[in-house]
C-alpha cells in the first residue's frame, strides 16, 4: 500500500540532499510534488530523474511571493496541497561566538535565521489556505541541534531550537484543521552551505567536513546516515491515516539523545 497515494506536496530546498529523498520517496508513496529550490541547475536533474510526478519551482524561501508562487503551483498543477515540507536551510559551519567578529556575528545571522526560520514561516504562510482545504499538514526539518548543543554554531543551533518552537506554535493555532510537525535528523553527506555573510557559501557540509566518519564513529549507532535514511519520518507524519492524531512533535531521528557529547 501507498502511504501518499494521490496526495500533493511542496517541498522546500528539494534539489539535493534531504530534500531530493523526501521527494523521491513521496513520488514513490504515490504523490505529486511541487520541488521548490534557488537550484535551478538542481531542479533540471530532479525533472529529469522524476518526470511528471514532479513540478518545479525555482525561488528563494525568504520570498513571500515564491512561497506563494510554489502552493500556487501545487493547485494549478495537481488540484489541492496536502502537505508542506519546509526544509531548505543554511549551516554555519560550528562557526563559535567567541571565534566569530561581531559585525560577521549580526549579517551572520540575518541571513541564517532568514532561511532557517523566515522561510518556514513564510512557507507555512504561503501554504495556509489549501492545507485548510484539504486538513493537510506541515512537516518542519529541524535537527540533533534543535535539541542538542554542538551540532553547529549558536547561529545554526539556535535557528533549529527556533524550528521547535515553530512547530509548537504554528500546531496550536492551526488546530484542529492543519497538523504541524517536524523531523529532526543527524548529520549526512550533502551539499549543505552557509551564509554568504561569513564567507561559507561556496562551501558543502559534505566536502568541508569528514561527515561520514564523525557519524560512522561518533553516532549511537555507528552508522553514516544517507540522506534516504531519515525520509520515513517525513512519509509517516504526513500521511493522515499514520498520523491523524499526531500534532506539535518532532520526531528525533538523529540518535544524538543517547550520546554524552553532541555533534554533527
Ligand atoms: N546535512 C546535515 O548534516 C544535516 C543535519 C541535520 C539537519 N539538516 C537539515 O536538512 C535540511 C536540508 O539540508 P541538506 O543537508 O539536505 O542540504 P542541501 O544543501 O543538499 O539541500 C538544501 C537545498 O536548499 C536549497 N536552498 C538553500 N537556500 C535556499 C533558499 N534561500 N531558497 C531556496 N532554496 C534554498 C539549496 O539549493 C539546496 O538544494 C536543512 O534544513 C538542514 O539544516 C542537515
Amino acid at each position: 500500500m501507498s502511504w501518499l497515494q494521490d496526495d500533493v506536496a511542496v517541498v522546500t530546498g528539494a534539489g539535493s540532499g534531504l530534500g531530493r529523498a523526501v521527494v523521491e520517496r513521496f513520488a514513490e508513496e504515490g504523490a505529486r510534488v511541487v520541488a521548490f529550490d534557488k537550484s535551478e541547475d538542481k531542479l533540471r536533474l530532479l525533472k529529469e530523474s522524476l518526470g511528471d510526478a514532479v513540478e518545479t519551482v525555482a525561488g528563494d524561501v525568504r520570498s513571500a511571493a515564491d512561497n506563494d508562487r510554489a502552493c500556487a503551483r501545487a493547485v494549478e498543477a495537481f488540484g489541492r496541497l496536502d502537505v508542506f515540507v519546509g526544509n531548505a536551510g543554511l549551516w554555519d559551519f560550528n562557526r563559535s561566538l567567541p571565534d566569530t567578529p561581531a559585525d560577521e556575528l549580526a549579517s551572520g545571522f540575518d541571513e541564517l535565521f532568514a532561511v532557517n526560520v523566515k522561510g518556514y514561516l513564510l512557507g507555512a504562510k504561503a501554504a495556509l489556505p489549501a492545507l485548510r482545504a484539504s486538513r493537510g499538514s506541515l512537516v518542519l526539518t529541524l535537527s540533533n541541534a534543535a535539541f542538542y548543543p554542538g551540532g553547529g554554531g549558536p547561529l545554526y543551533v539556535a535557528s533549529k531550537h527556533a524550528g521547535v518552537g515553530l512547530v509548537k506554535q504554528l500546531a496550536y493555532e492551526l488546530a484542529p484543521e492543519i497538523r504541524v510537525n517536524g523531523v529532526a535528523p543527524g548529520g549526512m553527506d550533502t551539499d549543505l552551505r552557509g551564509p554568504a555573510a561569513l564567507g561559507l557559501a561556496d562551501v558543502a557540509i559534505g566536502t568541508a567536513v569528514p561527515i561520514d566518519e564523525l557519524m560512522a564513529r561518533g553516532s549511537a549507532l555507528r552508522i553514516a546516515p544517507r540522506p534516504q535514511d531519515y525520509v520515513g519520518a517525513y512519509v509517516l507524519l504526513a500521511a493522515r491515516a499514520q498520523s491523524r492524531t499526531v500534532t506539535g512533535t518532532v520526531v528525533d531521528v538523529s540518535s544524538f539523545g543517547t550520546l554524552p557529547r553532541h555533534q554533527g
